[in-house]
């Protein structure tokens, strides 16, 4: 059986061969990113639905340009990361038992670690490095993973749960939109 440890570090590499291989024909760097365009990139991401869903309901996302979207769900994946973390540091005192209160403890050093690996991917894209940005975004959608895994078979809080697989999602929208900056360099 596939662990879900093996399902991230695999869908992480095959992403960051898919941005060597891949040489994307859509959106252009300084035109808007039509409705069209956000089916197009997010067929191309972990979780088509979840990414349709996310960024019709994001405001600003109809009226950017790529680099515009790059740096809108940025955003979203600090301040969902910071937002899971507070949970995480909320859960940490109110938790008696020890090997759930190890288990969050360890989520939060990974959670700080995607912590830096977002600061480090807004910083490539700032300076138009879209490799760099691809690996430190795929960085912390392993981390999500590892959480997640530390978890695994413990009563943990649902809320956590749902902020690895909102945090892995999100990171999996940021690797496409690398990808395409990357092609249209
Ligand atoms: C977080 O990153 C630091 C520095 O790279 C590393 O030493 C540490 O093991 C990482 N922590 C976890 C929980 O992965
Ligand atoms: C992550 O961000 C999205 C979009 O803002 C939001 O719907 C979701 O609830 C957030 N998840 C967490 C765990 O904060």
């Amino acid at each position: 059986m596939v662990s879900f440890k093996s399902y991230f570090f695999q869908a992480s590499i095959v992403l960051v061969l898919l941005f060597m291989i891949m040489t994307p024909s859509l959106p252009r760097l300084h035109v808007q990113v039509s409705s069209g365009e956000i089916n197009d990139i997010c067929s191309m991401t972990l979780n088509p639905s979840y990414c349709v869903e996310l960024l019709q309901s994001t405001p600003g996302t109809a009226t950017t340009d790529l680099k515009g979207l790059a740096k809108i769900i940025l955003d979203l994946a600090h301040s969902n990361t910071s937002k899971t973390l507070d949970q995480i540091h909320s859960l940490i005192p109110k938790t008696t038992d020890p090997i759930l209160k190890e288990s969050y403890q360890s989520c939060s050093e990974h959670y700080d670690n995607a912590t830096s690996d977002l600061d480090e991917a807004e910083s490539d894209f700032k300076q138009g490095d879209y490799f760099g940005m691809n690996i430190q975004a795929s960085g912390a959608l392993d981390e999500a993973g590892d959480c997640n895994d530390e978890t695994e078979g413990l009563p943990a809080d649902p809320s956590l749960r749902k902020g690895n697989q909102d945090l892995k999602n999100i990171c999996g929208i940021i690797l496409v939109v690398a990808n395409l900056l990357n092609g249209s360099n």
